[in-house]
């Protein structure tokens, strides 16, 4: 135990404890995988009399700073939602807008990405996102595709639903042609054909921005998964709000619909 303690804890010359709140964190059950629902960037533009946009802006900057936290922490996975399926509903220019943050985020970052270890990978409907934006996102793919540090996954023109069902149409088509047995359906097999397929289910969603639902958003990965919400608009979501929603997640008892082990032997 003493040894345990020693290994992570920092004391100044005095012999005071100075660990940071990070370190604390990264001493106890980090969860692998976090997937986050960025919300509030209209607000938190709509705050400061400033267009919509001047909001995603400012989210694009936290997505970098949030991923180099997990980078740090020794979170494995980091997937975030970038753009739903049904955000094409909003204004053109927005979309145009929103449609161009990856490339922008990527020709400032992907230098630190890269050395960072980061490895970028996309899920979501590739075909109805603009050219120039598949095109950095499959530079930033196969740049950092030998990587082995945290994988920052933009979710991306993805919707679950749309995700299930193409899984479905393509477990169908399979059957029909003899390339699987219906009877090897399992859900394993099934979450083979989902867009995670290779990545572990999330073990911490957080939503910002005071929204409680899930918006089409890994409806099946996130059966197990445990869920912080907080009033933090994206833009305003820092390394303490961060911090906060792990130390959440870390006083949680996961059952997985069993019973604690202490319970078990009752
Ligand atoms: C929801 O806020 C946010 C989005 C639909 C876009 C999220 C995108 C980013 C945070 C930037 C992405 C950056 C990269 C690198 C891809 P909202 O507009 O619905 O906010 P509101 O509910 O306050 O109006």
């Amino acid at each position: 135990m003493h040894m345990n303690l020693k290994r992570w804890k920092s004391f100044d010359k005095e012999g005071r404890d100075t660990t940071t709140r990070g370190e604390k964190v990264k001493a106890a059950a980090i969860p692998e995988h976090v997937a986050i629902i960025m919300d509030g960037n209209g607000r938190w533009a709509k705050k400061r009399h400033l267009p919509r946009v001047a909001g995603h802006h400012e989210g694009m900057k936290t997505v970098r700073k949030i991923t180099r936290i997990a980078n740090r922490l020794g979170i494995k996975v980091l997937t975030l939602y970038a753009f739903s399926t049904e955000n094409w509903k909003r204004p053109k220019l927005e979309v145009e807008y929103l449609m161009k943050l990856p490339e922008e985020f990527l020709s400032t970052y992907l230098p630190e990405l890269k050395a960072e270890n980061v490895k970028v990978q996309m899920m979501g409907c590739k075909e109805k996102i603009p050219l120039h934006t598949q095109r950095a996102i499959n530079k930033a793919i196969s740049e950092t595709a030998q990587n082995d540090g945290l994988i920052l996954n933009f979710a991306l023109n993805y919707g679950s639903r749309d995700e299930i069902m193409r899984a479905v149409r393509n477990i169908l088509m399979d059957v029909k042609n003899g390339i699987m047995n219906e009877n090897e359906l399992t859900e394993e097999v099934f979450h083979q054909y989902l867009m995670t397929h290779g990545l572990q289910d999330p073990d911490l969603l957080i939503r910002t921005s005071g929204e409680i639902r899930l918006s089409n958003f890994m409806l099946w990965q996130l059966a197990y998964t445990e869920f912080v919400f907080t009033d933090v608009l994206w833009p305003d979501f820092n390394e303490e709000h961060f911090l906060s929603a792990i130390e959440e997640y870390q006083k949680r008892s996961r059952r997985y619909g069993g019973l604690k082990s202490e319970e078990q032997s009752e």
